[in-house]
């Protein structure tokens, strides 16, 4: 079905979106962890075009910095003012010169973040294989209103022009196909018609839509490809449009990954970004959210209510109740619940990561456990070490930060605080309450410590026929009694 990849793509995002009601250009609002014309570039990129333009004009600074980021290859020409879609394909194909239109060109919108490669590959298909001048992607919506209605011919049902809603006569408004906004030209012919759309319509603008109606007068093929799914080409202008394209993609999403071997026990309470991959057999359950580069390997089991951004599970690991950044678990490692893995943190295979434990920048070996209500920045651990209860890793002074560093078979006691820079050796020991300032051979017992003295009678003397002295004064009779 793959037609020659077109001449050039060019993408509408001049316009200003004011029902978004933002301070950020609305082509760049992001549902799953892409811009809506991040997305547009994506399904554009999977057609191969020579050349690829976004026409670009309000809050053009932010909008041409993004696109930079998303891909250096894109090229952007500018509309200074919106006159209209066709005065913007123009300043596009110019920026582009003359051998860009040199065979198909393909002008879709910034603000469709749900059209699929698949569905422009579609529409250059049917453009190739049915000769035409130019094809319009159309789809029957259940509400017209607003869009431009395609018009055919009674007798032979051919699409003869499309009309804009607010120049439409009562009967076309009855027409329930649309444009989408979404076509593919004869570059050349294009840039002849263009010279020759007109501005005498109700808004006084350039409408790309007349190209259609000038073609045909002049004898060229005219053609429509109906969209299979007409929510596919839904264009976003307010917020409330905005969340309905998130659940649409988001479900497009997750149902890709089921259909992959993935489970994902609720996908209602599932957020998932277009960049998270997965393997077969990985296991979702409800109220979590994966982001960025995420990626959970065969086994993996994540959630319920966790947040992972660009964060790898290797096979077999365990992530419960947990929100992980820029991390890596190990193959059958266990995280949470209740644990905050932030960037840096590498876990080993078998690793373990237990209930209020923060961890970053820190490489924690195989078997390694770190269970209960610790912090461990900036440090190296080795293999089969567990680290005691309540321990903190001091590694910041007030001016920089520490590396400590614990060797394998380690065991240290609850309660420590590793005052960075510090290191333990293989096989070591630190007593519990411990505040570790100097290294620790391998092998030793490190012991840190105040020693405990015990005052008798203390309560007694200084808190006399308080509560407590009465304790210990019936505790004492009982235990003097049993003698
Ligand atoms: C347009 C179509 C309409 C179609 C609808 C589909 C025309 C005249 N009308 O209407 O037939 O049903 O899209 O959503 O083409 N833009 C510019 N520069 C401009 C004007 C627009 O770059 O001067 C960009 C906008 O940023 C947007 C796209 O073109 O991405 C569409 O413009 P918009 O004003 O939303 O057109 P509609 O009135 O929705
Ligand atoms: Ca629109």
């Amino acid at each position: 079905m793959s037609a020659t990849p077109p001449a050039a793509v060019v993408i509408l995002a001049a316009g200003e979106g004011t029902r978004m009601k933002s301070a950020t250009p609305k082509v760049l609002h992001e549902i799953c962890g892409r811009s809506l014309v991040g997305h547009v570039v994506a399904a554009a990129r999977e057609l191969g075009p020579r050349e690829l333009v976004v026409v670009v004009g309000h809050a053009r600074e932010k909008v041409t910095e993004h696109l930079a980021g998303v891909d250096p290859s894109i090229r952007t020409a500018v509309q200074e003012e919106q006159n209209g879609t066709g005065h913007a394909v123009r300043m596009g194909l110019e920026a582009l010169g003359a051998d860009a239109v040199e065979g198909t060109v393909v002008v879709v919108c910034g603000d469709t973040p749900l059209l699929t490669g698949a569905t422009l590959q579609a529409l250059a298909a049917t453009h190739a294989a049915d000769g035409n001048a130019v094809t319009v992607l159309s789809a029957e919506v259940p509400d017209a209103t607003g869009y431009g209605r395609i018009v055919r011919d009674a007798a032979t049902d051919a699409v003869t022009a499309i009309v804009e809603h607010k120049d439409a006569s009562e009967a076309q408004r009855a027409i329930r196909e649309i444009n989408s906004g979404v076509f593919a030209f004869d570059g050349r012919l294009l840039v002849e018609a263009l010279g020759r759309v007109r501005t005498d319509n109700s808004q006084g603008e350039e409408y790309l839509t007349d190209v259609l109606g000038i073609l045909r007068e002049a004898g060229h093929r005219v053609g429509a490809s109906v969209a299979a799914d007409h929510r596919e080409i839904a264009g976003i202008n307010n917020r409330v449009q905005l969340s309905e394209a998130r659940a649409s993609l988001n479900a497009r999403l997750l149902r890709d990954a089921m259909l992959a071997g993935v489970t994902v026990v609720d996908p209602a309470t599932t957020l998932v970004d277009c960049t998270v991959t997965f393997e077969q057999d990985a296991l979702v359950h409800p109220g979590t959210q994966l982001l960025g580069a995420t990626h959970l390997a065969t086994g993996a089991e994540v959630g319920p209510n966790t947040r992972l951004t660009d964060t790898v599970v290797r096979a077999g690991a365990r992530v419960d109740n947990t929100v992980a950044l820029g991390a890596e678990v190990g193959e059958g490692a266990s995280v949470g619940p209740f644990a905050y893995l932030r960037p840096g943190t590498r876990l080993g295979a078998k690793a373990k990561i237990g209930t209020y434990v923060e961890t970053k920048n820190a490489s924690i070996g195989e078997g390694t456990k770190v269970p209960h209500l610790s912090y461990v920045g900036d440090a190296t651990i080795g293999e089969y070490t567990n680290i005691g209860a309540a321990s903190v890793f001091v590694n910041y002074d007030g001016q920089d930060k520490h590396h400590t560093t614990v060797g394998s078979h380690c065991k240290t006691g609850s309660d420590n605080m590793f005052v960075a820079p510090v290191t333990i050796g293989d096989g070591a020991y630190t007593a519990a309450g411990s505040v570790i300032t100097k290294d620790v051979p391998a092998g030793a017992l490190a012991v840190a410590r105040g020693q405990q003295r015990n005052i008798e009678g203390w309560v007694a003397r200084k808190r006399p026929g308080s509560a407590a002295a009465q304790a210990a004064e019936s505790s004492s009779e009982r235990t003097s009694g049993q003698e």
